[in-house]
C-alpha cells in the first residue's frame, strides 16, 4: 500500500497519473520543509501525551535522517507516492516502523501541504527580495562606474531632456530597491500557522495545541477559525506573483532600454562577446539575447499570476483538489524571476556606455532655457516657454 489512503482496493494507474499530475516532482522543494513541521507536530503531540517519549524520538530522528538524505540526493518523491507528504510518512514507516503511523494524528495533508509552502515561501520571499537588492546595487555600481556620461532623457521616445548614465540607472535602482521591500509585504500573509486546522474543521475529540505548533515554527499567530485555512490557500501566492511580475516588468523595461541602446544605430553601449550569442548564418551579428529574454520572461510571470488567480476565483469553501494546481505556476514564476535575477549582477558588471557615440540634441535644454528666464526675468513661464520656442524656430 502506497497512498496514505489505501484500503486495499486498487486504483487505476490512469488515475493516479492524472490526480498526481506533476505534484510529485513539484514538492520535492518542500520536502524538509514538511519534514520541519511534522516534527513540530510530533512535539506537540508528545506534550499533549498522545504520542509516547519512545515514538517522539524515532520519528524526530528518522524525518531527520530522510530530509539530510533527501538534501544528498540519496531519494526522490516517486509518482507511486502521489505527493511529498505521502514520500514521508511511508519512508519514516520503513524506517522507525510504526511510530510512523503516529505522526498523522489530528492533521491533513489540507493543513500539511499550506504549512510547508508558508515555511518555504518565507525563506524564499527573503532569496527573492536579496536577489532583487543584488541587481540593484549592480546598477548603482554601474552609476558610480559611468555615471556621468550624458545620456538623453526620452518622453515619447523622443529626446526631452538631458539625462545621465546615473540617473537612468539610478531610476531603475530606486524601483527595484522598493520591488524589493514590497516583496517582504507577503510575509504578513505568510505568518499564520495552518497546522491543527486538519482537512479544514479541526480536530473533534483531540486536545491539539496549534499554540504550541505555532511558536515552534516561528508563525505569528494561529490561523483562526480553522474555516479560514482553506481559503487563504492562493492567496499569498497571488501576492507573491503579483510583486514578482511588478519585479519582473520593472526588469523587462531596463532590458527593453538596453535592447534600443545597443542597435548599431544607437550603439550607445557595448556588451562583451561572453554576454552575447551568435548566429547561425549571419557570421557578423552579435545578439543581445539575454536581455531579450528577460524582456519575454516577464511575460511568463504574467501568465503564472493568472493562471493561479484563475485556479482559485470561483471555488466553493473547504479544500479542493483544484488547490494542488497552485504549485506549478507558484514555482514557475519563481524560478524564472531567481534565473533572470541571477543573471544580472555579471551583465551589468560587463556593460559599457560608449560616450563617443552619445549626441544630445542642443534643444534638449529648451525647458531649462524656459525656466532660467523665469529666474532671471521674474515673467510667466508661459512666456519664457514662447520666447525659447521662438529663439529655436529663428527668423523666418
Ligand atoms: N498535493 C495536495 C495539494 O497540494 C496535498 C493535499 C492533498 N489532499 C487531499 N485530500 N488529496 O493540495
Amino acid at each position: 500500500m502506497s497512498r496514505l489512503w489505501d484500503k486495499g482496493a486498487p486504483l487505476d494507474e490512469r488515475v493516479l497519473r492524472y490526480t498526481a499530475g506533476e505534484d510529485f516532482a513539484l514538492d520535492e522543494r518542500l520536502v524538509a520543509y514538511d519534514a520541519r513541521a511534522s516534527i513540530a507536530h510530533a512535539e506537540m503531540l508528545n506534550t499533549q501525551g498522545l504520542l509516547s517519549d519512545t515514538d517522539l524520538e524515532a520519528i524526530r530522528a528518522g524525518l531527520m535522517a530522510l530530509t539530510e538524505e533527501h538534501a544528498r540526493g540519496l531519494w526522490r518523491i516517486e509518482l507511486a507516492d502521489e505527493d511529498g507528504h505521502t514520500a514521508l510518512e511511508r519512508r519514516l514507516t520503513e524506517r522507525v516502523g510504526p511510530a510512523g503511523g503516529r505522526v498523522h494524528l489530528g492533521r491533513s495533508r489540507n493543513d500539511q501541504v499550506l504549512t510547508a509552502l508558508r515555511l518555504y515561501l518565507r525563506d524564499e520571499v527573503e532569496r527573492l527580495s536579496a536577489g532583487a537588492t543584488a541587481v540593484a546595487e549592480a546598477l548603482e555600481q554601474l552609476a558610480v562606474r559611468e555615471g556621468s556620461i550624458a545620456l538623453p532623457g526620452y518622453t515619447h521616445m523622443q529626446q526631452a531632456m538631458p539625462s545621465s548614465v546615473a540617473l537612468w540607472a539610478g531610476g531603475f535602482a530606486a524601483e527595484i530597491h522598493d520591488d524589493a521591500e514590497a516583496l517582504r509585504h507577503v510575509h504578513r500573509r505568510l505568518a499564520k500557522n495552518p497546522l491543527g486546522s486538519a482537512a479544514g474543521y479541526g480536530t473533534p475529540g483531540l486536545p491539539i495545541d496549534r499554540e504550541a505548533t505555532r511558536v515552534k515554527l516561528g508563525f505569528a499567530q494561529v490561523h483562526d477559525p480553522v474555516t479560514a485555512v482553506q481559503l487563504s490557500r492562493g492567496k499569498a501566492e497571488s501576492e507573491l506573483l503579483f510583486h514578482l511580475n511588478l519585479l519582473m516588468q520593472d526588469l523587462g523595461r531596463f532590458a527593453a532600454d538596453v535592447l534600443l541602446f545597443y542597435t548599431q544605430e544607437f550603439a550607445f553601449l557595448a556588451l562583451p562577446e561572453s554576454f552575447t550569442t551568435g548566429s547561425s548564418i549571419m557570421p557578423q551579428k552579435r545578439n543581445p539575447d539575454v536581455f531579450e529574454l528577460i524582456r519575454g520572461r516577464s511575460a511568463t510571470a504574467q501568465a503564472c499570476l493568472a493562471e493561479a488567480l484563475a485556479v482559485c476565483a470561483k471555488l466553493p469553501s473547504g479544500y479542493q483538489r483544484d488547490l494542488q494546481l497552485l504549485k506549478f505556476p507558484l514555482f514557475r514564476a519563481i524560478d524564472v524571476t531567481r534565473e533572470t535575477l541571477d543573471i544580472l549582477p555579471a551583465a551589468l558588471a560587463a556593460m559599457r556606455f560608449r560616450p563617443e557615440h552619445i549626441r544630445l540634441d542642443p534643444a534638449i535644454h529648451a525647458a531649462e532655457q524656459a525656466n532660467r528666464l523665469v529666474v532671471s526675468e521674474g515673467i510667466p513661464f508661459r512666456e519664457a516657454y514662447r520666447r525659447v520656442a521662438a529663439q529655436l524656430k529663428g527668423p523666418g
